[in-house]
């Protein structure tokens, strides 16, 4: 059943409408109201996704980040040690004289694992963080 339509005003940033109306044509939206409740969808998913991460998770964690940033290396450092229990592996990649590229992979309680990806966002410095988890069961 479609529901009735309620028509909203945004203020946006003209740089980030610029963005969106390149992505949204080239993924071949026939009109912005049409991409921005799919971006809305996709944001309202990936909240309740973020929510509901109790129970054992496996997942990674992957980071770019300004090794030069004072500080950030070592804070960087105590998270991944305050959290050994459920860190399997990390990965480090120098990808070029500032940048660092991470790949953290955990195993362990999803509020935990989710709990080590937010902190690493709130650091000033890092500039990307995607954090993917799984069941350990899944694809059996
Ligand atoms: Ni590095």
């Amino acid at each position: 059943m479609d529901q009735e339509l309620m028509r909203i005003g945004v203020s946006l940033p003209e740089n980030l409408l610029t963005k969106f109306d390149r992505i949204i044509e080239h993924r071949g939206y026939s009109s912005r109201s049409e991409g921005i409740r799919d971006a809305i969808r996709s944001y309202i998913t990936h909240y309740e996704w973020m929510g509901d991460v109790k129970g054992r998770r496996v997942g990674t964690i992957s980071l770019i980040y300004d090794h030069t940033k004072r500080g950030l290396s070592n804070a960087l450092t105590d998270i991944q040690h305050d959290h050994s229990q459920i860190i399997q592996s990390s990965i480090h990649v120098h990808l070029d004289h500032d940048n660092c590229l991470e790949v953290i992979i955990l195993d362990g309680e999803g509020e935990e694992v989710k709990g080590v990806a937010e902190k690493i966002m709130a650091l000033k410095g890092v500039h990307y963080v995607k954090l993917n988890t799984a069941l350990p069961s899944e694809g059996h």
